[in-house]
């Protein structure tokens, strides 16, 4: 699984005949892993045995113009884009980072889960750290064992030991300014074999310009390049014949951007278990959950809000928490907030999910119940972006950043997150003991595996579908219970990028309206949780739609007894009913993205829509 939230580059030449200067072939890579989306970015040489740092926060041209990226003297260079994950996006904390002596400088892709541990310890050794990133311990690291080993690359290896997490990292020493030393678990590394230099890389995108020939880093690997030479070995000490491993790549720029997807929306689905495996991680470890709780519990009224698919995300923890912790929490869409305001006081408390954290409405809805003394929660993807700086109190997700305008990624995991949040209400209001507490951490550990599982087994029969879809002009998203903010979810999707009407009502509305517009071949997508009663209900309003030739598409779980009910199963894992998101969305996302490229259109810029929304 990768964590693949910054991008890193490292450049080493031995013979200066090069088209372009190290700092340019560095400057020219970091913009080719913009498109992994960044706050901050840097660059880090060697010049007359000085370690030289340029970095600072915004973007890449800007700081290009500032500081000239470009123009960095030495022929071994380091660079790095960053998307924060710990400490907020600002000039101290992007990278490199250095130690006290600045004779070492770091890059890194992942998250080093156990920092504040190396860091407290470092500090008591007398280091003094600048940024409140999990970084900089390893440049510390690595000069607290050269003080005695005298050696960067045992000192590399020593350092690297002490790290757990995830990592694809870049060292560079005034010791030794030919060299960059790397290692790599879990967050991806590629080297790149130049004639004259070397080249590491977080992706292809960022070295393909120089180089075709490339070795993809193992986990576990460590080693060096210089300008004409490669050393790698595992972390047990056997060297690696890297010859093996070298392998001719025939991509364009343009296929590359996009890891070989042919959309970001596509890309986006299939990084889910990323996504999810790095959020259950930063919500299970943070201590701000417990928090949130404490507020939710002191409150007289809970709100939740947010627009779009973040709307949807709320709907499902309003309901998680009526269900499993038995607390009532309101929710209701960003724009609409001037319906609530009126009755909010300094009691109550509104909890704001935004994946951007910038967009108008929840700001503003955030504004108005702050103004009448309401505590606020965010739930964001984006450190430091408005809502979490105007909240009392941030959750975040880890997806990394979002390209396509339809949310995908974004609404599992945060869906993942509030799960979460909805636990820990359980356990804190009586409801749920510590024994079961650890069960539901395991279910919800699981989130990521079982994401991956469902994009699996549905992939294929969401592009055979899509080829009868496509030619419908109007459907339905039906659910009960926990699954209907997963069916509005859905129905969200087919609109925006298929331009298919899709409406999305809790099942047991049919009879009210809706059924009038049904007739022969109305296509109704049923969303079926695990839960049997519900089932049993669910079976009703299949039937009554069948019974006016309907085309019946459920996503079900294995086994559900309503399966032989439908023409058409996106079969799911069958799990807790609090998964439902995970289970069920994916086949949704697919079926819109497919149905959508059926249709000719680009379903990572939908006509008339904007990925964030900063206007009313
Ligand atoms: C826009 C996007 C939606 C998104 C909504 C809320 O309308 O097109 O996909 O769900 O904004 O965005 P947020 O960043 O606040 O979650």
């Amino acid at each position: 699984m990768l964590s693949d939230l910054c991008g890193i580059i490292g450049i080493v030449v031995a013979n200066k005949n090069t088209q372009y200067s190290p700092g340019t072939m560095v400057y020219r890579g970091l913009l080719r892993l913009e498109y992994r989306g960044y706050d901050s970015a840097g660059v880090a040489s060697i010049c007359d045995n000085k370690l030289v740092v340029l970095k600072g926060k915004g973007r890449i041209i800007d700081l290009e113009r500032k500081l000239g990226f470009s123009k960095i003297c030495g022929s071994t260079v380091i660079g790095h884009t960053r998307w924060a994950t710990h400490g907020a996006p600002s000039d101290i904390n992007a990278h490199p980072h250095t130690d006290c002596s600045n004779r070492f400088a770091v890059v890194h892709n992942g998250i080093i889960q156990n920092y504040l541990d190396l860091k407290k310890s470092l500090i008591s050794k007398g280091h003094v750290f600048r940024s409140d990133t999990d970084t900089e311990v390893v440049a510390h690291l690595v000069e607290d064992y050269y003080n005695v080993l005298n050696s960067v690359y045992d000192s590399f290896k020593q350092a690297v030991k002490l790290l757990e997490g995830s990592y694809a990292l870049l060292l560079i020493s005034i010791h030794e300014p030919d060299k960059i030393f790397f290692a790599k678990k879990d967050s991806p590394l590629i080297i790149g074999l130049g004639n004259g230099f070397n080249v590491l890389a977080s992706d292809i995108p960022a070295l393909l310009e120089y180089t075709k020939r490339i070795i993809t880093v193992r986990d576990g690997w460590i080693g060096y390049i210089s300008g004409n030479s490669v050393y790698i070995e595992d972390f047990d000490g056997n060297i690696i014949d890297w010859s093996k491993y070298v392998r001719i790549i025939n991509w364009s720029i343009g296929d590359a951007v996009k890891a070989g997807y042919p959309h970001y929306m596509l890309k986006e689905i299939h990084e889910q278990p990323r996504a999810l495996k790095d959020t259950f991680y930063g919500v299970s470890k943070d201590e701000n959950i417990a928090r949130v709780v404490d507020l939710i519990l002191d409150a007289e009224k809970v709100f939740i809000t947010g627009a779009g698919t973040s709307f949807h995300a709320s709907y499902y923890f309003a309901l998680a928490s009526n269900i499993l912790a038995g607390v009532m929490v309101y929710p209701f869409i960003a724009s609409e907030f001037e319906s609530y305001a009126p009755v909010v006081s300094d009691r109550d408390l509104l909890i704001v999910v935004s994946q951007s954290g910038e967009t108008m409405d929840a700001l503003k809805a955030l504004r108005a119940f702050k103004e009448r003394g309401a505590k606020i929660v965010a739930v964001s993807n984006v450190v430091d972006s408005a809502i979490p700086r105007e909240s009392d109190i941030a959750i975040y997700t880890r997806a990394g950043p979002e390209i396509g305008v339809a949310a995908t990624k974004t609404f599992t995991t945060q869906t993942l997150a509030l799960a979460w949040v909805a636990v820990a209400l359980a356990r804190s209001s009586g409801r749920i003991g510590e024994g079961e507490v650890r069960e539901y951490f395991d279910i919800l550990g699981n989130a990521s595996k079982l994401a991956s599982e469902t994009i699996s087994i549905t992939e294929y029969a969401a592009k055979r579908l899509s080829e009868w879809l496509h030619r419908v002009n109007s459907a339905y998203y039906l659910s009960r219970w926990i699954g209907v903010p997963v069916a509005m979810e859905g129905a969200l999707k087919l609109k925006e990028i298929a331009y298919i009407h899709a409406e999305s009502y809790p099942a047991g509305e049919s009879k009210h309206g809706p059924i009038a517009l049904v007739e022969e071949d109305f296509p109704v997508i049923f969303v079926v949780p695990n839960n049997e009663e519900v089932e049993k209900l669910l079976l009703g309003n299949i039937k009554e739609m069948k019974a006016r030739g309907a085309v019946i598409i459920g996503v079900a779980p294995e086994e559900s007894s309503l399966i032989d009910e439908m023409d058409y199963v996106f079969t799911v894992p069958r799990t807790h009913w609090l998964l439902t998101p995970i289970t069920h969305t994916p086949p949704q996302q697919l079926l819109a993205y497919y149905t959508a490229v059926r249709k000719g259109y680009d379903p990572d810029k939908p006509r008339n829509l904007a990925k964030t929304v900063t206007v009313e």
